[in-house]
């Protein structure tokens, strides 16, 4: 049997939930749909929530909780996440994830944000319904690290990078602690936002998001490329203002994404500069590691390794590190300390 000690890693892009014993057993896109003014009775949640957006009617609003890493909506969210579980009243206990007095939460929260906003992922399990024995908080990048198969114990120093959906966050990691973090408003989001644009601006062509997402798993590459590859896409002609199809390129796509793609290249840099000699060694010796979803973009490794001169590790399911990694702390005892308790007194 399971036990009811859960990790959440509430992504912008997607929740994860890992149950202890159990393995990852949420994987739903962050969103939650509702008729205007119901915040409190949601039309659908997840993945479900997902697939009206882009396509509800004007009173039914379709939103993602999480912002560029931080809770922006925190009804939503805890709404949400309550859904996700049952709450055991009794002695029979529900089938799926329960949360009872004996439930342990464990969240991951990014490094470079305020403690305000910390507390808040803290808050959101400790005053929702869920019944709970102990919530703890990770932070984003060790748990990723570990995820990820680093050995973060050790006193090596580790450069970790998680390109997610709304953030790409840069860590400097070693004996089990952040060195330094920074945590900048790019990732897959901003890719598809740029996207978009373009296509507007050279086809005269409005697309929707998730389109410009497609767009950008078919046809970005973090380096130039020589050979032309295309894909059509529908969406609405600004002039005519009906429903055109037309061929995009990657050449399109690659300029699209460029100047995100520099940010991250400078801000990488901007660490690495400050990164002590003694561990800078260690990252001259072990190179890279990248995570998040977005490292699934074709050549982002060879882009990087490019304009860093360092070695580039890329991991399996990397968006999934986080979660994992919030795993191996609730099974192993070794990662134990990784965890922490945010009391109020914490904050006096
Ligand atoms: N094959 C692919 N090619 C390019 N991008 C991809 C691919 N698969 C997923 N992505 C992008 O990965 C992003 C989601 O990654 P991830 O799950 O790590 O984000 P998140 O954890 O929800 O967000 P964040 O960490 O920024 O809060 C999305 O922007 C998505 O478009
Ligand atoms: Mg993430």
């Amino acid at each position: 049997m399971s036990d009811k000690i859960y990790g959440i890693d509430m992504g912008t892009n997607s929740l994860k939930i890992y149950q202890k014993g159990a393995g990852v057993v949420v994987q739903q896109k962050n969103m939650i749909a509702n008729v205007k003014r119901k915040e409190r009775e949601p039309l659908a949640i997840g993945d479900e929530a997902y697939s009206m957006y882009e396509k509800a009617p004007t009173n039914i609003e379709v939103r993602q909780p999480i912002i560029n890493g931080v809770i922006a909506d925190f009804t939503a969210m805890q709404i949400m996440i309550q859904m996700y579980f049952k709450v055991a009243r009794g002695k029979n206990s529900p089938e799926g994830l329960v949360a009872n007095g004996n439930s342990e939460f464990y969240i991951a929260v990014p490094t470079d944000i305020t403690e305000v906003e910390k507390r808040a992922f803290y808050d959101l399990i400790a005053s929702s319904t869920l019944k709970t024995r102990k919530i703890r908080i990770v932070e984003k990048p060790i748990a990723d690290a570990l995820g990820a198969g680093l050995d973060v114990l050790d006193a090596t120093g580790r450069l970790i990078v998680n390109i997610g959906a709304d953030t790409t966050e840069i860590s400097l990691i070693s004996l089990g602690g952040i060195v330094q973090s920074r945590l900048l408003k790019i990732g897959g989001t901003k890719f598809d936002e740029a996207i978009q644009q373009a296509v507007k601006k050279k086809h005269n062509l409005v697309i929707g998001m998730k389109s410009a997402e497609r767009l950008k798993m078919q046809l970005a590459s973090g380096t130039r490329e020589d050979e032309d590859i295309t894909s059509d896409v529908m969406g609405r002609n600004l002039i005519t203002g009906l429903p055109s199809r037309v061929t995009v390129d990657n050449h399109l796509i690659f300029e699209a994404m460029a100047e995100s793609m520099s940010s991250i290249i400078d801000a990488i840099r901007f660490i690495l500069e400050k990164t002590p000699p003694e561990l800078s060694m260690d990252i001259m010796h072990d190179g890279i590691c990248m995570t998040g979803g977005s490292t699934y973009i074709k050549n982002l490794d060879n882009l990087i390794r490019q304009e860093t001169g360092l070695n580039i590790m890329k991991v399996e399911d990397p968006e999934l590190t986080v979660v994992k990694g919030l795993g191996m702390i609730m099974e192993n005892p070794l990662y134990e300390r990784m965890a922490y308790n945010l009391q109020e007194s914490d904050f006096q």
